[in-house]
């Protein structure tokens, strides 16, 4: 089932991009600014004076918090100003029935992911030479992406799947790589570096944005799984 990769079609793409909200917008940039050069606890503490400053809800977060396809919600230095300086990131990941993370990685933290619900196939590869691991998560199992190894994963259920994933930097940053190479560098280059036609402008305009974070899946299995992807059909 994972060796075709036919991702939804173009109609699907089209519904996912009106919720699409690509990276995390810092919410308040002087607080964090503050939290930074504070010079002890305390004076962080009365900088977020307030409990409600100290309580992040996941469920709160539109559009990232769906399973339609899904999407990753990050609670880090940009989403959560408490975060700032605690060298960590808590994500949750939902994935919606055939839903999937498109391959990517963290350029500044290793990643620890356990599963809540749900049965998830990850794949991560570390570098040139290394050979693809492969897990599969069902409840209360977990894997680790070192730092900037390359991961993906995908629900191959019917059900929503939804996995907790620790990372150790509260900015751990995330590189889609299909975007990078049909969006990013120059497409006659990646062509000439690879040897073929990978890059054109039709792929570009093709290419899943970064959107919520998590993509439709492979056609056969939304069809198998009776989903019309339509962006609304299923919650927690
Ligand atoms: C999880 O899904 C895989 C792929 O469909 C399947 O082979 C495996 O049996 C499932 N695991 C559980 C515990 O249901
Ligand atoms: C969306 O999909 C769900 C599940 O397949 C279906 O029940 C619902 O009617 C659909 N909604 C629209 C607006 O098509």
């Amino acid at each position: 089932m994972h060796g075709q990769l036919a991702l939804a079609s173009s109609l699907l793409l089209a519904v996912f991009t009106q919720h699409a909200l690509a990276v995390d917008k810092t919410r308040d940039p002087s607080l964090d600014a503050n939290l930074a050069t504070a010079a002890t606890q305390l004076d962080r503490l009365a900088l977020l004076g307030n409990d409600n400053a100290w309580l992040f809800d996941f469920t709160a977060q539109e559009p990232n918090y769906n399973f339609a396809p899904g999407g990753v919600v990050n609670m880090n230095a940009a989403t959560f100003p408490a975060a700032k300086g605690n060298g960590m990131t808590m994500a949750m990941l939902n994935l919606g029935p055939c839903s999937m993370l498109p391959p990517h990685y963290h350029p500044r933290a290793s990643n620890y992911v356990v599963a809540i619900h749900g049965n998830t196939t990850t794949y991560m590869y570390e570098e040139n030479g290394a050979r693809l691991v492969t897990e599969t998560l069902t409840p209360g199992m977990a894997t680790i992406f070192p730092q900037a190894s390359m991961h993906m994963m995908v629900n191959n259920g019917c059900e929503n799947a939804q996995l907790v994933s620790a990372l150790n930097s509260d900015d751990a940053g995330t590189q889609n790589i299909g975007n990078v190479f049909s969006n990013g560098f120059p497409a006659e280059l990646v062509n000439a570096a690879f040897g073929q036609n990978l890059a054109s402008s039709d792929v570009a305009s093709k290419m899943t944005p970064v959107g919520t974070g998590s993509n439709w899946g492979l056609s056969e299995c939304l069809k198998q799984c009776g989903i019309q992807p339509n962006g609304t059909y299923i919650r927690f």
